[in-house]
């Protein structure tokens, strides 16, 4: 444990926890997390192999993924527990079993589940069951474990999340758009919205956003201009066209996206010290072009690095009381 004052912060009171959706959190939550993050971050080494240790989490993915598992893998390393990975058929939630029956099993023998799948009623079915802390690796509806490393990697860049103009421009009904605007709204930011008609997040959407913004001063706009959507943002986010698992959109997206690509163009009707974010993996040439996505506004390999640090400290606070931590 680290040699501080035992402070525990009420504010992280997370023990035994779900993490299905950003919204889970409210919002003195997710701030408490990610000045957890931030203290993991600082002080990386021996001292954090002690605060897991003897645990024992499940990975279960039925989509691919480089980023989330291998930083979940590592964060878990380094936290002093096990990460035990299933993929593909061996794990489909429901496909074998009723998603409650898997639950039950798995939570006599792992301290969590960390799942990543299509299913997102399959995954709260699955957590309802549960009685050890669910963790969403990304399921069609949400990302939110990106979402926290995206605002970690705001507040670095920028000092405060509050205030900032984030500009998610593409498919602004997908996952990362979703827990990216809960996660910007909540600690104050202004997310604008760059998508067709076709992609444009629901009205319901937006006004869950607008409502989950207002404490903290956060609010959202939608456009169907991509360069109105950008114009004097802090930040310039995309994803890819087609998320995994909607294939079958691939044509229709390409051409209704094509005019939303985020090119040098469209970056400079940004604020001149935007940054460009993506959460990887990137097609460059489609969603983003090489020479912003490989340019020096481009923030992509921080955000990928603090997946990692983002999520110790979810792992931290889902699975201890959070004491000792002068946070
Ligand atoms: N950004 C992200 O979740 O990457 P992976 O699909 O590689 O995990
Ligand atoms: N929206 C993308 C994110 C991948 C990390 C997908 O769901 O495929």
């Amino acid at each position: 444990m680290y040699a501080v004052a035992p402070a525990p912060s009420p504010a992280l009171a997370l023990a035994g926890r779900h993490f299905l959706k950003v919204d889970d959190l409210c919002a003195p939550e997710l701030r408490g997390l990610l000045r957890l993050a931030r203290f993991l971050k600082e002080r990386p080494g021996r001292e954090q192999s002690t605060l897991l240790k003897g645990r024992t989490v499940a990975l279960l993915f039925e989509k691919p993924s480089l980023r989330t598992r291998v930083s979940f893998e590592v964060a878990l390393t380094h936290l002093g527990a096990k990460a035990l990975f299933a993929q593909g058929s061996e794990f489909a939630i429901g496909s074998r079993e009723t998603p409650e029956d898997a639950a039950r099993v798995l939570s006599r023998y792992v301290d969590a589940v960390v799942i990543r799948t299509h299913d997102h009623a399959g995954l709260e079915r699955f957590a309802r069951a549960a009685a050890v802390p669910v963790i969403n690796a990304l399921s069609a509806e949400s990302h939110p474990c990106q979402a926290i490393a995206d605002v970690l990697t705001l507040g670095e860049r920028f000092g405060e999340v509050a205030g900032l103009r984030v500009a998610y421009v593409g498919d602004g009904r997908n996952n990362v758009a979703a827990s990216l605007a809960q996660a910007a709204v909540m600690l104050g930011a202004t997310i604008c919205f760059g998508s067709p008609p076709t992609h444009r997040p629901s009205e319901t959407f937006l006004a869950q956003l607008g409502r989950l913004g207002k404490p903290a001063g956060g609010s959202v706009r939608a456009f169907s201009n991509p360069a109105r959507a950008v114009r004097g943002a802090d930040a310039v986010y995309t994803d890819v066209w087609t998320s995994m698992g909607e294939e079958r959109y691939r044509e229709r997206n390409d051409a209704m996206l094509r005019p939303y690509a985020v090119t040098e163009e469209l970056m400079s009707y940004a604020a001149p010290h935007a940054a460009f974010m993506h959460c990887l993996p990137a097609h460059r040439g489609e969603e983003v072009s090489a020479e912003v996505i490989d340019g020096p506004q481009s923030v992509v390999f921080d955000q990928a690095e603090n997946r990692m640090h983002a999520q110790k400290a979810l792992l931290v606070a889902l699975l201890t009381e959070c004491k000792g931590f002068p946070i």
